[in-house]
């Protein structure tokens, strides 16, 4: 079975929780693409349902499958988020943003009762970090921006390349759906994520960074030894 296999296997667990009249949070990247896929498949079929998507690109594929769509502004609370995550610990903690979205992706997330990720298994590992953390921030001032991140991110016990990332084509640098820029932090291990989460907030060209401690209440693995679900240490029934 490839990846690919995996991120469809966990899509389909994940569409086990979702029920009729459900207001839903629609995440962004490869697995939560798949997730949405199945979940236009039953739409089509008669459930009723009301989705926020977390992304442009997200939006787009929900709209195409006919899923009806809402926005915080109109349903400020929802009952589930459904996404991907770049990377897992054993605690639920999350690295994301591979994909840019991670600004919305909170936001959804955490106007949700409850959050569920999904992943293959080898997005499973003992230290947060090998994925180059993404760090939101406003074009204004980047480079001071940028030498701030490096000296707090330093002072919580993180050192690495920060790199702008650059939209695909390599030409110019990569816009998040809000318009802002993305440092890839390229950490390699983060010993204490929350002292770095706090270190990142109080820098004020920083708009959000992909570390989403505390957020995710179960996680859905897919793997060669089938798919698992893990249980946060709050919160949801499984
Ligand atoms: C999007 O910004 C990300 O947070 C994605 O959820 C994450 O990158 C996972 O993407 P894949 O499912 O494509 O691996």
């Amino acid at each position: 079975m490839s990846l690919d296999d995996w991120k469809l296997l966990a899509a389909q667990k994940a569409m086990t929780f979702v029920e009729p009249r459900m207001k839903l949070g629609l995440g962004t990247g490869s697995t939560a693409a798949k997730f949405v896929e199945l979940l236009g498949v039953e739409v089509a079929k008669g459930l009723d349902i009301i989705c926020v998507p977390t992304s442009e690109a997200t939006r787009k594929q929900a709209e195409a499958l006919g899923i009806k769509l809402t926005t915080l502004d109109e349903q400020p609370f929802l009952d589930l988020t459904v996404d991907g995550t770049d990377e897992l610990d054993e605690e639920l903690r999350l690295i994301k943003g591979g994909g840019g979205a991670l600004l919305r992706e909170k936001i959804v997330a955490t106007a949700s009762e409850s959050m569920i990720v999904m992943a293959d298994n080898s997005k499973q590992v003992d230290k947060l970090g090998a994925f180059p953390l993404p760090v939101e921030v406003v074009p204004f001032g980047l480079k001071a921006t940028e030498k701030m991140i490096e000296m707090l991110a330093n002072e919580a016990g993180c050192n690495g390349e920060l790199k702008l990332r650059m939209a695909a084509d390599g030409g110019v640098p990569f816009k998040t759906d809000g318009g802002n820029l993305i440092f890839d932090c390229h950490f390699e291990r983060i010993e204490d994520p929350e002292s770095l989460a706090d270190a990142l907030h109080i820098i004020p060209g920083v708009v959000e960074h992909g570390l989403f401690l505390g957020v995710a209440d179960a996680a859905i693995i897919a793997g060669p030894d089938g798919v698992k679900v893990y249980e946060a240490d709050y919160d949801i029934e499984v």
